[in-house]
């Protein structure tokens, strides 16, 4: 088992709550490749590294990659930080030249960098503009939410969000549009659901989670990044995830591989064939 020093350091922008688990399950043998899908604040990349792997990590956000650069510096050639969706991370290791890896590992959904920062519009505690794009480029969730209609907006807030007054929720947003801000589609919210102040749990939490994920497309990434992982592991190669999931993540992944309690470090073989029911259709034009 990976001996992983308990004296790595925490990157106080995000700390990845399972990264001992995930890495000591990756079983990392010095000089093997690994993918980190998901870089962000490259928590995982540095165990990783630390672990005597050469590292591909790819991000969508701009942002994670620019980031990200002095670690490249750090890594003296071992990491390789590549701007891309992990739903085509076979398509970008190909680009080049890596056909095969031993490990591939998801730390999926947002990064605390991102909710922190008011710009990004994913936090409903902060005002700033209704964005919530991890790529920054596509459609924002302003415009969604601007142009459609009542019973798409229900559907989403319902199946990504778990939101069980999806319906008054809807009506609600689109009485009050347009809109701009996070601030004011968390106050529509609220008062939809009549939310006394002070309450433990806000109940924009389920929406902005279901708007971001609609956003994102992040549920066909998941499905498409499962798929390629399966394409670009060799033999005996590791599959790791840490993922806070949201109860539609658990159920869709259900259909891949046997459910698994939420908060996890897992470790898997290469998924077996499940592409036909499970891989989405690629949307066209889906930014990085
Ligand atoms: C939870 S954070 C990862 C944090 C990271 N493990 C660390 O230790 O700092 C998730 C990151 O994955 C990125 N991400 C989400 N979906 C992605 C996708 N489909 N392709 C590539 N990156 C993605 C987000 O932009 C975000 O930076």
């Amino acid at each position: 088992m990976t001996d992983l020093s308990p004296d790595l350091p925490r990157d106080p922008r995000h700390d990845p709550v399972l990264r001992e688990e995930v890495i000591a399950a990756l079983a990392i043998a010095p000089g093997e490749r690994h993918v980190d899908a998901t870089f962000g604040a490259g928590g995982y990349t540095r165990a990783m590294l630390a672990a005597g792997a050469e590292v591909i990590a790819c991000d969508r956000d701009p942002d994670a990659i620019a980031e990200g650069q002095a670690l490249v510096a750090e890594a003296d050639g071992k990491l390789m930080l590549i701007h891309g969706r992990f739903g085509e991370i076979d398509r970008l290791l190909a680009e080049r030249g890596i056909d095969a890896v031993d490990g591939i590992t998801f730390d999926i959904g947002v990064s605390s960098m991102q909710l922190d920062r008011d710009a990004r519009g994913f936090s409903f505690q902060k005002d700033g503009p209704l964005d919530m794009r991890m790529a920054q480029e596509g459609e924002t969730a302003a415009e969604w939410l601007n142009r459609a209609d009542e019973a798409e907006i229900a559907d989403v807030l319902y199946q990504y969000g778990d939101e069980r007054q999806s319906r008054r929720v809807a009506r609600a947003i689109v009485a009050a549009r347009p809109l701009s801000r996070t601030g004011e589609l968390a106050t529509v919210i609220r008062k939809a659901l009549r939310h006394p102040p002070g309450a433990p749990k806000d109940p924009a939490t389920k929406s902005f989670q279901a708007i971001r994920i609609h956003i994102n497309g992040e549920l066909d990434e998941l499905m498409e990044g499962l798929a390629a992982a399966e394409r670009v592991l060799r033999p005996g190669g590791r599959l790791g995830s840490e993922r806070r999931g949201p109860p539609p993540f658990s159920r869709r992944r259900a259909r891949c591989a046997p459910a698994r309690p939420k908060r996890r470090a897992t470790r898997a073989r290469a998924p077996r064939r499940c592409a036909a029911r499970c891989a989405p259709q690629p949307r066209p034009g889906r930014p990085n």
